[in-house]
């Protein structure tokens, strides 16, 4: 097989040629597929959930499908949305207004979704923290955000430095058997209580809906602001790249903590009426398989990190399962090897779609879908209403095969509409009219984008984005660190993982008890994916004369590479 490409796939797909549905696009067409369009009435809580809930085909059809190793749940349109309208009803009991920050730090659950649902029925503005955060990594969010309450489980509760978080009114305990009267929010209490009817808040498509925290190079993480207008490319993205059709079962492995998980584990499945598959419990190639057999899932999206650790598990593992009801599998988050498509292709019979996007522009950018052919290595091609180039430092557009910054031409639905609190920031990401993605790609005659690596020093291990400078400065607050640097370096199967220099306090020794000890330190800090792998000791630390760390020269040595340009380099 010529595996430099990978034919477009026969059969009915709801694009049958990009090509043609790019000829004069209008995201005006779009809209129409909303119950907005005609009410003038928005909130994207009703177009995923409640629409459906109304429209008595659809109503009794399973939504969420729940399976966790200790519990299977089948939730239907119409019993999330009644759930959804209990949790609105206690927020609102509870004094939470239009635009308040509403954060949710639990596990996935139903209760999580209809959670999530109600804090936008109210008008509220959903902050989602992934669940394996430890209390730095809290902290930041809950004090950057100024969120008023937030939503957790009494397990979770320890990471929540309550009693400095002068903005936090309130907290919703969910599964505590039983909260004294110390301030908390019984959830289970609540929802006994609670109407199942709601008045839903009605917002306009620019109001905030949801705000993800994401890591850059410097400075702790920021708050990417999205509005529910994103439900546009949200719906759109579902049914052109995902291939949605009325009866598919689908699934999405990423946690709602992380922005795949929304607007692909929550909107867009939601928005076209599927049946939605949440796995609470930890990965195993086994237990993965097993989900996708035991409810025959259609379409899954997941991670080459996830598809990497199926191909090691190897052949004679998958033959035990029915995956005979796939029709193919998508990926986003980092680069998706070559060989793993050829993986799907001749043990699954699978085409593995890869999709470029980021947490800053919400939705799909970069997509293959059914009806194209694949190019292995390529992230695929933009889709219909979205202007992708390569650009150089100015904003002008280069020729193809020239490598560059990848940049959107600014304005697609799902784009964040300000970093929270912070909108210089966000101005610096355009460049004459340009969004600069700070990926570096090139485009070839055929208008294939094809990935080369970050531009900056954001670390992406196993598709999580981590930011060098919030390692470094956990680092330094343990007792034996003096300076630390951080940068990413290649791994096969993570594709980074995250490498630590450091420099020790005098009266420290090098120790193996040590090193593990400073790992532990960044692990119980900030979360078990932002602890560094390796730690290495050095005498110093390379800087700039302006005191700024040179990780780019830490990277350099330890990859054996040129170290270019260090006349900026401290004595
Ligand atoms: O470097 C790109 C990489 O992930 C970054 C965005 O990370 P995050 O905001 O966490 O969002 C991840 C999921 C939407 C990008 O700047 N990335 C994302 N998709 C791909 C990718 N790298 C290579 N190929 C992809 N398909």
């Amino acid at each position: 097989m010529d595996m430099t490409k990978v034919p477009a796939r026969s059969g009915s797909h709801n694009v049958e040629d990009l090509d043609t549905l790019r000829k004069g696009f209008d995201w005006e067409e779009i809209k129409k597929n909303f119950s907005w369009y005609k009410t003038g009435k928005v909130n994207a809580a009703y177009e995923a959930i409640d629409r459906h809930a109304e429209d008595p085909a659809k109503k009794d059809q399973v939504a969420l499908l729940y399976s966790a190793p200790d519990r299977e749940e089948s939730v239907t349109f119409e019993q999330l949305r009644k759930q959804s309208n209990k949790t609105a009803n206690i927020f609102k009991k509870y004094g939470v207004q239009k635009g308040d920050r509403v954060f949710l730090f639990m596990p996935r659950s139903p209760e999580f979704y209809a959670n999530f649902f109600g804090i936008l029925k109210v008008g509220a503005i959903a902050g989602p923290l992934f669940e394996a955060f430890m209390e730095q990594a809290v902290r930041d969010r809950l004090e950057d955000s100024e969120a008023t309450m937030l939503i957790t489980t009494p397990e979770l509760l320890e990471r929540v430095p309550v009693d400095d978080l002068p903005n936090l009114k309130q907290i919703v305990l969910v599964g505590a058997d039983d909260v004294k009267d110390d301030g908390y929010i019984n959830f289970n209490q609540e929802m006994e209580q609670a109407s199942d009817q709601f008045e839903i808040e009605w917002v306009d498509l620019e109001d905030g809906m949801l705000i993800h925290y994401t890591s850059g190079s410097t400075g702790k993480p920021k708050g990417v602001y999205h509005v529910h207008n994103a439900m546009i490319q949200h719906y759109a993205t579902g049914k052109w790249v995902i291939d949605f059709k009325d009866d598919d079962v689908y699934w999405c492995t990423a946690d709602p903590g992380w922005v795949t998980g929304t607007s692909y584990g929550i909107f867009a499945p939601w928005l076209n009426g599927v049946t939605n598959v949440i796995r609470g419990g930890r990965f195993s190639p086994e237990s993965w398989y097993e989900t996708l057999d035991k409810h025959n899932v259609t379409i899954w999206y997941t991670a080459p990190t996830a598809l990497r650790k199926f191909v090691s598990a190897g052949e004679e593992l998958v033959k035990q399962y029915d995956l005979s009801s796939l029709r193919h599998i998508m990926s986003v988050g980092e680069p998706l090897n070559p060989e793993v498509i050829t993986w799907g292709l001749r043990v699954l019979d699978l085409r593995i779609h890869d999709t470029w996007w980021m947490t800053e522009t919400g939705a799909m950018l970069i997509v293959n879908l059914p009806s194209m052919e694949i190019r292995p290595g390529s992230m695929g091609r933009p889709i219909p209403g979205v202007d992708a180039a390569i650009v150089d430092n100015e904003g002008n557009e280069l020729p193809p095969n020239q490598m560059g910054n990848l940049a959107i031409k600014k304005g697609w639905p799902s784009m964040m509409r300000t970093i929270w609190k912070n909108p210089g920031k966000f101005e610096s990401y355009f460049i004459n009219g340009w969004y600069v993605s700070g990926d570096s790609a090139y485009m070839d005659e055929d208008g294939y984008f094809w990935f080369q690596g970050r531009l900056d020093d954001v670390i992406n291990t196993s598709g999580e984005r981590v930011g060098p400078f919030e390692v470094e400065s956990k680092l330094i607050e343990h007792k034996a660190v003096a300076e630390a640097g951080v940068i990413g370096k290649p791994d096969p199967e993570r594709g980074e993982i995250i490498k630590a220099f450091i420099t020790l306090n005098p009266d420290y020794e090098t120790s193996d008890e040590l090193l593990e000890d400073i790992r532990q330190f960044v692990k119980k800090g900030l979360s078990a994916h932002a602890a560094p792998r390796e730690i290495e000791i050095k005498d110093s630390i390379p800087k700039t004369r302006s005191g700024k760390i040179m990780r780019r020269l830490l990277k350099s040595w330890e990859l054996g590479l040129p170290t270019g340009d260090t006349s900026t380099l401290e004595e």
